[in-house]
């Protein structure tokens, strides 16, 4: 087994599914202790832990609301309260909004922002009062930050392009703590949220240069190098891991 994460504690939020869940089993598979959240998926969250203490970790489901933000808040403490420390925030947890600008209700913009931009902020906030120096923040933004290739992006879009200005800021408040932060763009990988057989993988698979979606153990690689010790001097950017869709 390797141990680059050999007593590191991590909270993957997110984690009961898709790349939340490929990202908490490759931390423990490193050798980390990892906490997960869940808004509804209890019984895939609780799956994760089992393979994560099959691994021989220590693990935790939460559930936690990433929209409220006192729940993002309780999850944090209390990952940090039942695996004794934190040393790795990923956040991950997200939702696909699609509509032209005029379909947009206020409630999902503002629910899609709580999500992806507000809840991220809270939960670094929080993380950082439990991390020291070598503390690691990972959020999973979307190649769609950078490229909007079809109509109906604007929200997500926006939502996760954010996420590049709020790293950068996050980097500069934390680099003087030895704590990093950085953003991993998915392309297009195969998860309930997207389909590698699904209606809108046909339009996506015409642009990926390598041919096909990624796997979520794709993406979990790369997180799983910047939560390790190859990530100590990588801060404030942004990593896509997308097949080459935005080359
Ligand atoms: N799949 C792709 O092609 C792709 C591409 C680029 C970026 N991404 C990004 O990758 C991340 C994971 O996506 P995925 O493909 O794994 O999606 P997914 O299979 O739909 O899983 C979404 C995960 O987010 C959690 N979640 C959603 N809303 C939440 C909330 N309000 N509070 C707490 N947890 C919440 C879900 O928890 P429950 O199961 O409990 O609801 C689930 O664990 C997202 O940020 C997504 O935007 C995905």
């Amino acid at each position: 087994m390797n141990t680059a994460l050999a007593g590191k504690v991590a909270l993957v939020t997110g984690g009961g599914r898709g790349i939340g869940a490929a990202i908490a089993i490759r931390l423990a598979t490193d050798g980390a202790d990892v906490a997960i959240t869940y808004e509804r998926s209890r019984d895939r969250a609780e799956k994760v832990v089992a393979e994560i203490e099959g691994l021989g970790r220590r693990g935790v489901a939460i559930q936690a609301d990433s929209a409220d933000a006192a729940a993002v808040t309780g999850a944090v403490d209390r990952a940090a309260a039942e695996l004794g420390r934190l040393d790795i925030l990923v956040n991950n947890a997200g939702v696909f909004p699609t509509g032209t600008v005029d379909e947009l209700s206020v409630e999902t913009i503002d629910h899609t922002l709580a999500v992806h931009v507000r809840a991220v902020l809270v939960a670094a906030g929080a993380a950082v009062r439990h991390m020291g120096s070598g503390g690691r923040i990972v959020s999973i933004g979307s190649d769609l930050a950078d490229r909007a290739p079809w109509p109906g992006l604007s929200l997500y879009s926006a939502s996760k392009s954010a996420l590049t200005g709020l790293t950068r800021g996050l980097a500069r408040d934390l680099g003087p703590r030895g704590i990093t932060a950085n953003v991993v763009h998915p392309g297009s990988t195969n998860t309930d949220m997207n389909p590698e057989d699904g209606p809108h993988a046909t339009s996506q698979l015409e642009h990926i240069a390598l041919g096909h979606y990624a796997d979520a153990s794709d993406i979990a690689a790369t997180v799983a190098h910047l939560a390790g010790p190859g990530g100590r001097y990588i801060t404030g950017t942004t990593i896509t891991v997308d097949g080459g869709f935005t080359a």
